[in-house]
């Protein structure tokens, strides 16, 4: 297979044979990995845009140079900022892009393999660790591997505003995960406050990132988040995501798994919320399309749905999806990240602000922007099946009582400062 043919094939999985990189390279360069969503381009993209199955690509660093010039199958730039910068680079050690990207509880369970894998991402030069606890040992630990980006670690209130100034990326996984029998919404009390008052920092330091909320219960803190961003002034709807890349990581895996397809190919949106009823995958509009029984709906509905109770259940204690969840939230980082870099392909399914239905919160897809959400794809909604349409509307209420729930707390809290 040729490069523009395995161009067309694998989207951005783009590889380059060791002889075009101009000079040897050596056995022990860096490696890092190109995590972003596989993104295809060109008209069809744009007549049927969906976010794309996920994948890896491991890197040498070395070979960062060969990017320079490299044209897409339909002869888009692919690397924007990142090729420009690497033109002039040479041989130094250098990111493929300059985005700095903070983590704050970056010493948890999802806060360590995230970090690890956005340290692998050519497209950060700064990755800020921040935690109550702990957190020193992990950017050390992490500063040891050589690829591009710098570690800092920051700890305690007193240096938060340091860890988020000038940061491109805010991922937030602060907070306590579900142990068996809890719902998410029984996180509410303790996580509502970590969110707000991290979300008060964004708003003070680096009010024009994109804020990624990962800490649950999400139908909730994503609207406490908002609320806390509209009094300091700063609230930008198209840079709040509630992260909900894991329900779709999730999906795309059942149906593959199910249907016997490649799993590289399988893109189901999922939309609504983040718990529960809340998660409504689509698979009407599964890609490639497939055929469904009733059965084969209800069962896959239901496992999406509970697929985070699955692992809570399975850990028995020990916490609720980690690795699972650090890999959707490094795709969801890597895809922000690509759309800042002025890629124009980029979706993603993720809880935000929204008037494609009657809540004022609602995941979808949406499309990516240097400007954060450039479109919500109000299409999603068009023609669903029966069950879905029910589903929907079942859904409505549940979710409509969190983001009040959200919304009401922040308030609260306000009144009584
Ligand atoms: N959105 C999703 O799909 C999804 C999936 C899984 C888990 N989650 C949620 O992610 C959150 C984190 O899960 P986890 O398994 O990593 O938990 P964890 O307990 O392993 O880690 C949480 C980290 O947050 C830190 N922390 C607590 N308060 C903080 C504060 N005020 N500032 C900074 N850091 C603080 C803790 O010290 C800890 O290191 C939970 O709320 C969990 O429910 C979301």
């Amino acid at each position: 297979m040729n490069n523009l043919s395995r161009n067309k094939e694998c989207k951005t999985q783009i590889f380059i044979p060791k002889v075009q990189l101009g000079y040897k390279m050596e056995a022990t360069s860096a490696t890092t990995f190109s995590i972003g969503s596989t993104a295809s381009f060109g008209p069809k993209m744009n007549l049927n845009p969906q976010s794309k199955a996920w994948g890896v690509r491991f890197n040498p660093q070395n070979s960062l140079k060969s990017f320079s010039g490299l044209k897409t199958a339909t002869g888009s730039s692919l690397l924007g900022k990142a090729q420009k910068q690497n033109q002039t680079s040479g041989k130094t050690f250098r990111p493929q892009a300059s985005y700095k990207v903070a983590i704050l509880g970056a010493a948890g369970g999802i806060g360590q393999p995230l970090a690890l894998l956005i340290k692998m991402s050519p497209l950060v030069s700064a990755l800020h660790l921040y935690d109550i606890a702990n957190v020193k040992g992990v950017a050390a630990d992490l500063s040891h591997c050589n690829t591009p980006s710098q570690t800092l670690d920051f700890t305690g209130a007193s240096e938060l505003g340091s860890c988020l100034k000038g940061v491109d990326v805010v991922v937030i996984p602060a907070g306590v995960p579900r142990k068996p029998g809890m719902t998410r919404d029984d996180l509410f009390n303790i996580n509502a406050n970590i969110v707000k008052n991290l979300v008060e920092a964004v708003a003070d330091n680096c009010p024009d990132a994109f804020i990624h909320i990962i800490s649950n219960p999400v139908n909730s803190t994503v609207p406490i988040a908002a609320e806390v961003l509209k009094k300091k002034g700063v609230y930008d709807p198209k840079k709040l995501f509630g992260v909900t890349t894991l329900d779709v990581v999730r999906a795309n895996t059942f149906v593959a798994q199910k249907k016997n397809l490649r799993i590289i190919d399988v893109d189901v949106p999922v939309i609504g919320g983040h718990a529960g009823i809340t998660i409504l995958p689509l698979l009407s509009k599964t890609k490639p399309s497939v055929s469904f029984t009733d059965e084969e709906i209800q069962q896959l509905t239901v496992r999406i749905q509970n697929a985070g109770t699955e692992v809570v259940e399975a850990k028995a204690g020990a916490g609720s999806a980690t690795l699972s969840m650090a890999y959707a939230a490094a795709r969801f980082v890597e895809s922000s990240l690509r759309a800042l870099d002025g890629d124009s392909d980029v979706y993603e399914c993720c809880f935000v602000e929204s008037e494609i239905t009657d809540l004022p919160f609602f995941a979808s897809r949406v499309k990516l922007g240097k400007k954060g959400v450039e479109a919500v794809i109000s299409s999603d909604l068009q023609g669903l099946s029966e069950y879905e349409q029910k589903a929907l509307e079942a859904l409505k209420p549940e979710l409509k009582a969190s983001i009040d729930k959200g919304i009401e707390f922040a308030n609260k809290q306000t009144a009584a400062a």
